[in-house]
């Protein structure tokens, strides 16, 4: 399954992150208002347990997400942003870090590091900035399975049709949940029309710093 956000403020909130003018402190800043919305969509339907809570008058109990039965895994480096705005929000959770390159020439995938907690009957959130070719989230999502967790969800801010068909196709099981979806590829399999490098934009590295 894949839900698109359909919002006139995330439309204005990805239109500034296209905007070369946006620099890295508000581009990383959008990333984060963006990401809280997207897990709300995400855990729209997720259960919540009742806890007692100290209140004014007494101890009462409320309704609370489990935040123990989640895990957000961040595909390094571009998703950092989008784990610290989960981790705001929700800030029991766990984090697991992926570290996943896309080779400049060959455009394939390739994972350098990997450092995952416990994922064993979690709801996994797995956090991507760009869903372009979508091999480093195949990647990151093939890992993750290695771990058994109950289900994974897919947070993303922007996405190329063939990216978002080719995770659909390959792990039918995992829902999506993306801010926005371009055009295509173009031949150096970049989103068009797209933010360009969301990682060099975020962190002012332009390519030739790498
Ligand atoms: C970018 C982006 C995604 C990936 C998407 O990362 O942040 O992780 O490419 O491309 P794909 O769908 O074709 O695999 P990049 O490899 O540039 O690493 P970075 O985040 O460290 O800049």
């Amino acid at each position: 399954m894949i839900r698109e956000l359909s919002n006139p403020v995330i439309t204005t909130l990805v239109s500034s992150l296209r905007d070369t003018k946006t620099d890295a402190l508000r581009f990383r800043h959008i990333v984060k208002e963006i990401t809280k919305v997207l897990l709300y969509e995400a855990l729209q339907n997720a259960s919540l347990l009742s806890k007692e809570v100290q209140t004014w008058r007494g101890k009462e109990q409320y309704e609370v997400l489990d935040e123990s039965s989640f895990v957000v895994v961040t595909v390094l480096r571009a998703a950092m942003p989008m784990s610290e705005s989960v981790m705001e929000t929700l800030p029991q959770i766990r984090g697991g870090f992926l570290g996943i390159k896309r080779d400049e020439v060959s455009h394939e995938s390739k994972l350098y590091y990997d450092r995952l907690p416990e994922c064993e009957g979690k709801t996994v959130i797995v956090v991507d900035v760009m869903l372009a070719t979508g091999g480093s989230l195949c990647d990151a999502i093939e890992v993750v399975k290695t771990k058994n967790p109950k289900e994974i969800l897919c947070l993303n801010i922007i996405g190329a049709p063939e990216g978002i068909e080719k995770v659909q196709k390959s792990h039918p099981d995992v829902n999506i949940f993306i801010a926005q979806t371009d055009q295509r590829l173009n031949e150096n399999k970049f989103i068009i029309p797209g933010l360009g490098d969301a990682g060099d934009r975020e962190y002012n590295t332009p390519v030739d710093q790498d």
